[in-house]
C-alpha cells in the first residue's frame, strides 16, 4: 500500500478568502462574472465552487456573456472536439474585448492543466488576461488580482495538483440535487485519455470531511447525492483509511440522505464488497455507470483497461444478480488503433448482451501525450463513422426494448422541474436514472414521488403519479 503523500489545506483557502476581500474593495474589481462549462460533471462542480469563490467576492453572476466584467471558461479536454469548441469560444472573446477592454478573460479547467498550454495562451491568445488549472481553484482570487495587475507571467503561472483544499465556498446549482467530490485525479493511465495527466494522482478526501459536508447537504434540503471521482469506486485505495463501500455506508448511516448516486466505476474496481452494499443501502440507487470501452480484449488490451471482456461480463451479471432491477449505463469508444471489423463486432455483441439502458460513445481522438496517439493502425473517419453509425442504432433499440419492459411499473422518482414539453407536466429521474415526464404541481418540485410508467419516447420516459 502507498502512503499518503497529500497535503490537506484549509489554511491555503483561508488565505485566499482575506485575498479576496481586500480585491473587492478595488474599484477596478469585476462586479459580475460569467463561467462557460464544458466536460464532466467534476467540471461541472468545479464551476460551482468557482461561482462560490467569485459570490464571496461580492459578485453576481450575468447570463450575457458579453455583459460580464469577468468571462470565465471551465475547459475540457477529453477529445479533441471538446477543446476545439473551447478555443473557438475563448478566441471569439477578442471581440468583445475590443468593445469592452476592461472585461477580464480567464481560461480555467483541463485545457490549462496540459503541460505548456497556459504558456502557450499566454503568447499566443494576449486579450486572454490569466489561466488557472484544475488543481488550483482556489487560487482564482490571486489570479484575478495578477490580472487586474497586468503581472502576466504570475497569471498564467502553471501550478501543483497534489494537494486537497477543504472548505471552499460553492454555489450549487440544484437546491435538493448536489455534487459532491470525494476522490481527485486517476491513476489508470487508459492509453488514450488525458485524465491522469490533467487531474494529477488520485487523491482520496478523508470519511470524516466528507460526511460532514453531505450532513450540510442534507440540512440544506438535498435529496440526491452524487458522489464524484474520476475513479470514485478507487476511493481510499490511495491510504489506509477507508475503502468505497465504507462511505456509502457511512454516507447513509450518518446522513439520512435519500439518494446516493456515483460516477464514474472502474470495472476492475467494482468490488464484490462494494456489490453487496450498493445492494443493501437503501439510499444507493439502482444505477451504475460501468465504462466498458469495447467489447474486444485485444482492443481492451491495448488501452490498458486491465479488465477482459469476461471480466466485465461476470461483474455485470453479479450485480444484476444482486440487484435485478439495476439499470447499467456505459461508455464505448470506437476505431481504437487497430480496430479491426471482427474487434468492432465484438463491442456489438457486448451492447447485444448487456442490455444497457443506455450507452456514450465516441470515436477515438488521439491526445497529445498519450500512449494511444503514437500507436499505429488509425483508422480512417469514413470507418469511424460507419462503425459508430451502427454501434448508435443497436444501442438504440435496446433503449427502446427496456423501456418498453418498464411500462406498467412504478419508479420512485425525483421531480426536479417544469417539463420541457407540455403544460402542467414535470420532468424528473427515476432511481435507475432515467428521465421521466408525468402530470404535476410545482409543489412537488424537490420530492421523490411515485410514478407508474405509462409509456415512452425517444430518450425519456412518460408516466402518472400514483394516488
Ligand atoms: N473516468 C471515467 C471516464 C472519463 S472520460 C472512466 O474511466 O470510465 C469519459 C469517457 O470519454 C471515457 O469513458 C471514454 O469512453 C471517453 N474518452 C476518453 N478519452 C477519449 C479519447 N481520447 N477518445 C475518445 N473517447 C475518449
Ligand atoms: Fe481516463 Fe481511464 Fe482514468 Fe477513466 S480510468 S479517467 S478513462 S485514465
Ligand atoms: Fe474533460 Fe477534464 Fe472532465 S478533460 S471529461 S473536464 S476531467
Amino acid at each position: 500500500m502507498r502512503e499518503r503523500t497529500t497535503k490537506i489545506s484549509h489554511e491555503a483557502v483561508e488565505a485566499q478568502r482575506a485575498l479576496a476581500r481586500s480585491i473587492q474593495a478595488r474599484a477596478d474589481a469585476p462586479k459580475t462574472y460569467h463561467i462557460t462549462t464544458y466536460g464532466c460533471q467534476m467540471n461541472a462542480h468545479d464551476s460551482e465552487s468557482i461561482a462560490g469563490i467569485l459570490g464571496e467576492m461580492g459578485m453576481a453572476p450575468e447570463s450575457q456573456q458579453e455583459q460580464a466584467d469577468l468571462i470565465l471558461f471551465n475547459t475540457c479536454c477529453i477529445r479533441d472536439n471538446a477543446e476545439r469548441r473551447a478555443m473557438g469560444n475563448i478566441i471569439f472573446t477578442k471581440e468583445i474585448k475590443k468593445q469592452r477592454p476592461r472585461a477580464l478573460v480567464g481560461v480555467l479547467g483541463c485545457m490549462v492543466q496540459q503541460q505548456g498550454a497556459a504558456e502557450k495562451l499566454r503568447e499566443k491568445q494576449r486579450h486572454v488576461d490569466f489561466a488557472l488549472g484544475t488543481g488550483e481553484i482556489y487560487r482564482l482570487p490571486e489570479r484575478i488580482l495578477h490580472a487586474l495587475e497586468g503581472r502576466r507571467e504570475a497569471a498564467f503561472r502553471e501550478g501543483e495538483d497534489s494537494t486537497l483544499y477543504e472548505g471552499m465556498p460553492v454555489l450549487r446549482q440544484s437546491p435538493f440535487m448536489a455534487y459532491l467530490t470525494v476522490m481527485y485525479g486517476c491513476d489508470n493511465f487508459c492509453s488514450y485519455c488525458v485524465v491522469p495527466s490533467v487531474r494529477g494522482r488520485e487523491r482520496s478526501r478523508r470519511l470524516e470531511d466528507i460526511v460532514l459536508e453531505a450532513k450540510g447537504l442534507v440540512a440544506d434540503g438535498v435529496q440526491e447525492i452524487m458522489l464524484l471521482g474520476q475513479n470514485v469506486n478507487s476511493y481510499g485505495l490511495d491510504g489506509a483509511g477507508p475503502r468505497f463501500p465504507a462511505l456509502l455506508k457511512a454516507l447513509h448511516e450518518e446522513t439520512g440522505v435519500q439518494r446516493l448516486r456515483f460516477m464514474t466505476s472502474n470495472p476492475k474496481d467494482l468490488s464484490d464488497e462494494l456489490i453487496l452494499e450498493m445492494s443493501e443501502n437503501p439510499a444507493v440507487c439502482p444505477h451504475l455507470h460501468l465504462p466498458a470501452q469495447s467489447g474486444s480484449d485485444r482492443m481492451l488490451k491495448a488501452m490498458n483497461r486491465r479488465y477482459t471482456r469476461a471480466m466485465y461480463d461476470q461483474r455485470l451479471w453479479a450485480l444484476r444478480e444482486a440487484m435485478p432491477d439495476i439499470g447499467i449505463t456505459t461508455d464505448l469508444i470506437v476505431a481504437f488503433p487497430g480496430e479491426t471489423e471482427e474487434d468492432f463486432e465484438e463491442t456489438l455483441d457486448l451492447v447485444a448482451r448487456s442490455r444497457f439502458d443506455s450507452a456514450f460513445t465516441f470515436v477515438f481522438s488521439p491526445r497529445t501525450g498519450t500512449v494511444a496517439a503514437e500507436l499505429p493502425g488509425r483508422i480512417s473517419q469514413p470507418v469511424a463513422r460507419e462503425r459508430i453509425t451502427r454501434l448508435i442504432k443497436a444501442q438504440e433499440g435496446i433503449t427502446r426494448a427496456v423501456f418498453e419492459g418498464l411500462v406498467g411499473s412504478c419508479a420512485q422518482v425525483l421531480a426536479e422541474g417544469p417539463a420541457k414539453r407540455g403544460k402542467g407536466r414535470l420532468s424528473g429521474k427515476t432511481g435507475r436514472g432515467m428521465g421521466i415526464t408525468f402530470e404535476g404541481g410545482a409543489e412537488l418540485i424537490g420530492q421523490i414521488v411515485p410514478v407508474k410508467v405509462t409509456g415512452f419516447g425517444s430518450n425519456t420516459l412518460k408516466g402518472e403519479i400514483m394516488q
